[in-house]
């Protein structure tokens, strides 16, 4: 995954363009470049390493900022081919350096291009998949073909996914782009045009934004968009919908946090409010559906924290509305559970970006066998919103650190929603009982607010410096609590770089006990409810055999203390909607373990935000 960005306008286009880039750098952040093109000439400036660190601008970013021109591509980058290198940093440039080329995505038949490129004399210096297209351009310019005629002929002879953007210093004042299977948005401004991976990037700079679909070409200039199919080249550009988009740009800033995670953490009431009452009429016409009947069964496919998500809403659905759903990770799905999909299958695909590949692939398989395909997601006007029949949204805003956290809780909140209206319809719960579970819901921003109390805070900030230097850790739950326990193992994980499991805690038995020792830390998610006594047997299994034992329980509970060394309270919440609380604490644990490791959490290494590759 990496970010591409461009700009053609009055205004000097490195500044902007890195600005756009540092927005983007979620998607990627292991190397950066800009290429731009200034009095017949074309400039570029790359290395490795990032564009921000602590918030503070890098050398790099200054670099990448000095240089000339009015039109300018950049680059933030996710290695996938070759290592975080200077040579390996886009931009990337054809022989004469008159051809620059930023990329994202994977060209899969990069080697055989390569090897005839070089065969007719191209030199390549980069270990990139991306550096056969400018040459590949390049060599189509050199039979006499324009830009834009060698541009879109290059992109015929690329397999795999893209979103490419290229300038030619022989046409200075246009920048072509070409998508396939990677995001792609153009932005229309007063004073010029952008490009670039999704919208936050560029929306300080303009909020009206067209997103480009698979097997279009863009001509981008100052004062004119055109938009064309690849293959045929008819003008598409009066068919596309300009979408304005409200999201506040200054939203996009860390205002006064340390870090976006942790106002992120911190944003969950007002992200979970703002879910269950802007959404809410939707999700009950999507309870409709899913009540007709009609399908056989129901598959959510998810990644990561929002297949945790599709977990949670799984216990949901069993428990609330006696709705059978089967949960699978969307790269798994894609390949094998897909052949059990026909017309009377339902798939509900959960992704905050909406880009995520696997998952789109698994939609994408779902459509061509015939099922109704939902997504719920936060970003609108994100690839999956245009390849499903319904749409569901969060309404988190635009969520910026790696880890997911406010999507994740809005993602709970609105499949709560829809369970409560399904189960109703079935006839499972009664008006009077729906009734309740909403109003439980419709608390839930203020039970957050109480999680997030400082002084509570300051406690799981405490637990994260203390254990620090733990390096394995077990995180146990049952029933809804299972969930809770996955996605806290996951924050942890990705952020402090500690080996964590999570396990149904009843399944310890059957071998991961034999893990347990002194001083081992196990987080126990122990909500009340119809597993809890069984849950009180496991923490105390642990605690038995040396465990550093760290539970969260709600506020009032006395039993936990007795084999708990710490305990984390929470308040009191029905056992099926626990996930959307208990996990709270555990994404501060992970943040504040994070910081005291000297680990920036909001740029996990190996990580990007939209997996947007395989
Ligand atoms: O955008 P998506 O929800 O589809 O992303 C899925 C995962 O890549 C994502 O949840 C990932 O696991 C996060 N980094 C977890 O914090």
């Amino acid at each position: 995954m990496c970010g591409i960005v461009g700009y053609v306008g009055e205004r000097d286009a490195a500044p902007i363009i890195v600005e756009s880039l540092v927005r983007l750098e979620y998607r990627g952040y292991d190397s950066a470049g800009v290429a731009t093109i200034h009095e017949g000439r074309l400039y570029v400036e790359k290395d490795a390493g990032k564009l921000t660190e602590g918030g503070e601008p890098t050398d790099l970013q200054r670099r990448l900022k000095s240089l000339p021109g009015k039109i300018g591509i950049g680059h933030t980058r996710w290695a996938t081919h070759g290592d975080p290198t200077r040579e390996n940093a886009h931009p990337h440039t054809d022989c004469r350096d008159r051809i620059a080329v930023v990329h994202n995505g994977i060209i899969e038949n990069f080697s055989e291009l390569r090897q005839e490129l070089e065969e007719r004399g191209h030199r390549f210096t980069s270990e990139t998949d991306t550096e056969v297209v400018p040459h590949l351009i390049e060599e189509f310019m050199s039979e006499g073909k324009s830009f834009f005629d060698a541009f879109v002929e290059a992109v015929k002879r690329l397999e795999g996914s893209y979103a490419i953007a290229a300038i030619c210093v022989d046409e200075p004042d246009v920048i072509l782009a070409a998508r396939k299977e990677s995001p792609l948005v153009v932005g229309l401004g007063e004073d010029g045009n952008f490009l670039a991976s999704d919208i936050p990037a560029i929306l300080p700079e303009t909020n009206e934004v067209i997103p480009v679909d698979d097997g279009e070409v863009v001509v981008v200039k100052r004062d004119e968009v055109k938009i064309l199919d690849a293959e045929t080249l008819r003008d598409v550009t009066d068919e596309k919908e300009v979408q304005v988009v409200e999201e506040d740009p200054h939203r996009l800033e860390r205002h006064g946090y340390p870090h976006f995670m942790l106002k992120e953490i911190h944003e969950q009431p007002e992200a979970v409010r703002n879910t269950l009452t802007i959404e809410r009429d939707r999700l009950v016409e999507m309870a409709e559906e899913l009540a007709r009947g009609e399908y056989r069964r129901l598959y959510i496919v998810a990644c990561g924290t929002s297949y945790h998500a599709g977990l949670g809403a799984k216990y949901a659905m069993e428990m609330l509305a006696r709705f059978p759903v089967d949960v699978v990770i969307a790269s798994e799905f894609r390949y094998v559970t897909r052949e059990l999909v026909d017309e009377e299958t339902l798939v509900l695909a959960i992704s905050q970006s909406g880009e995520t590949a696997d998952t789109l692939a698994a939609v994408r398989e779902a459509n061509e066998r015939g099922a109704t395909t939902i997504a719920l997601t936060n970003v609108v006007g994100s690839t999956i919103t245009r390849e499903v029949d319904h749409v569901m949204y969060t309404h988190a805003g635009f969520e910026k650190a790696v880890a997911a956290t406010k999507t994740y809780t809005a993602q709970l909140a609105a499949m709560y929603t829809l369970t409560v209206e399904l189960a109703r319809r079935l006839g499972e719960l009664t008006d009077k009982e729906a009734e309740e579970y909403h109003e439980e819901l419709d608390r839930v921003p203020e039970m957050l607010e109480r999680v997030l109390e400082w002084e509570r805070e300051r406690e799981v900030a405490v637990l994260g410096g203390r254990y620090k230097e733990r390096p394995n850790w077990f995180f146990i739950g049952r029933g809804p609590g299972y969930p809770t326990a996955m996605e806290g193992a996951l924050k942890l994980k990705e952020i402090t770089y500690q080996h964590a499991e999570a396990y149904p805690a009843g399944e310890l038995k059957h071998g991961p006990l034999a893990l347990i020792e002194e001083g081992v830390p196990v987080v126990a998610v122990a909500q009340r409810g119809g597993v809890y006594e069984k849950m009180l047997a496991n923490i105390e299994e642990v605690k038995a055999r040396g465990a550093t034992v760290i539970t969260v329980a709600e506020e009032g509970d006395e039993n936990v203390e007795e084999h708990s060394d710490h305990v984390i309270r929470v308040p009191r919440i029905s056992e099926v909607f626990s996930p959307i609380v208990y996990t709270v604490p555990l994404q501060l644990l992970a943040y504040y373990m994070s910081v005291a490791r000297g680990i920036d959490p909001d740029y996990p290494r190996n990580l990007a935000k939209s997996v947007t590759v395989e």
